[in-house]
């Protein structure tokens, strides 16, 4: 199987700079190399080329609008010719907002095939802000609402359909901080979620156990999601949104080896690695292990 790497060097729709620096980050930890030693075949598409952060203000509610919708239409045209071309496409971001264009492209690609797609979404966040309910105006806090059909008119009409992902067909894991009407949207919508309270309650064995059987009840394509923030700040330190009290290593590790073992994967984010954050890069290293699992590493051969 050939897996396209796709960086997209973007914060505009980030609280702070320095996710621009994340694809190269991932490389330089070693991402290409990791995959290829576990025996695909890769094909490092490149950087796409975006607009710049122009450091605005929040405006009619959201920050960089004009500008995230750019990058979104880039990560959802290079996402879709690497399915096309029969690649697992993994998106290297930049924020979380780029998201929207990768999972966006994975729906239309499914919708074309006639199989449903499923959507894991591992992250501290529910991202589930709309420009009403968002204290911050940053569009990285949004991507499941516009994926779920409430959003600016920009971003919505870049999917095929409305909404261009079943809010039923999406399953979030590790969420540990969400907004005051956020809340009330997570709960309203019906949601499925994994928080981190949950995973205290029953261990992460039994949450994803749970969280798999309900996108392979779905079936089809798979699309995971995987916000670095995700993972404990312990872990994980270099990302601009941090929050106490998530997955630690072995946790994550877990997490990404029962993915593996499903068999459902079909497309992947890594995104909100910020090296400017960071030390020593760790947080792209940690990525990059995680990502290892999650594409067959174990640590004892398989039994034939
Ligand atoms: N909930 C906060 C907001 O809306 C933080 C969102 C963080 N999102 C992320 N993708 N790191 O601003
Ligand atoms: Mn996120
Ligand atoms: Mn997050
Ligand atoms: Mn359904």
């Amino acid at each position: 199987r050939t897996l396209g790497l796709i960086g997209a060097p973007s914060d505009v729709a980030a609280g702070c700079r320095g996710a621009t620096m994340g694809p190269e980050a991932l490389r330089v930890a070693g991402l290409g190399d990791v995959l290829a030693g576990l025996g695909y075949s890769v094909n490092d598409r490149g950087n796409l080329s975006g607009p710049v952060n122009p450091g605005g203000p929040r405006g009619n509610g959201y920050r960089h609008l004009a500008e995230t919708t750019e990058w979104v239409r880039l990560v959802r045209d290079e996402v879709a010719a690497s399915l096309a071309a029969k690649e697992l496409p993994i998106l290297m971001g930049g924020d979380h907002s780029l998201s929207i264009g990768s999972i966006g492209a994975a729906a239309r690609h499914c919708h074309e095939a006639g199989k449903p797609l499923s959507v894991l979404w591992l992250d501290a966040h529910a991202d589930f802000n709309t420009a009403e309910t968002s204290p911050s105006g940053n569009i990285h806090g949004m991507p499941v609402a516009v994926l779920c059909g409430d959003g600016p008119e920009e971003l919505l009409s870049l999917g095929h359909a409305r909404p261009m992902l079943d809010p039923d067909h999406l399953v979030q894991v590790g969420v540990r901080s969400v907004d005051m009407v956020e809340k009330r949207m997570v709960v309203e919508r019906r949601l499925r979620v994994f928080d981190m309270r949950t995973i205290d309650e029953i261990g992460m064995r039994a949450a994803m156990e749970e969280a798999l059987e309900a996108v392979g009840r779905v079936g089809g394509h798979l699309h995971v999601s995987f916000d670095a923030d995700f993972v404990d700040p312990s872990a994980a330190p270099g990302v601009g949104t941090p929050v106490p009290g998530g997955p630690n290593y072995r946790e994550a590790q877990l997490c990404m080896e029962m993915i593996y073992d499903s068999g459902l994967l079909g497309s992947l984010d890594i995104v909100e690695v910020n090296p400017a954050l960071d030390w020593r890069n760790s947080t792209a290293e940690l990525a990059v292990d995680l990502v290892k699992s999650l594409f067959g590493e174990r640590i004892l051969a398989r039994v034939l």
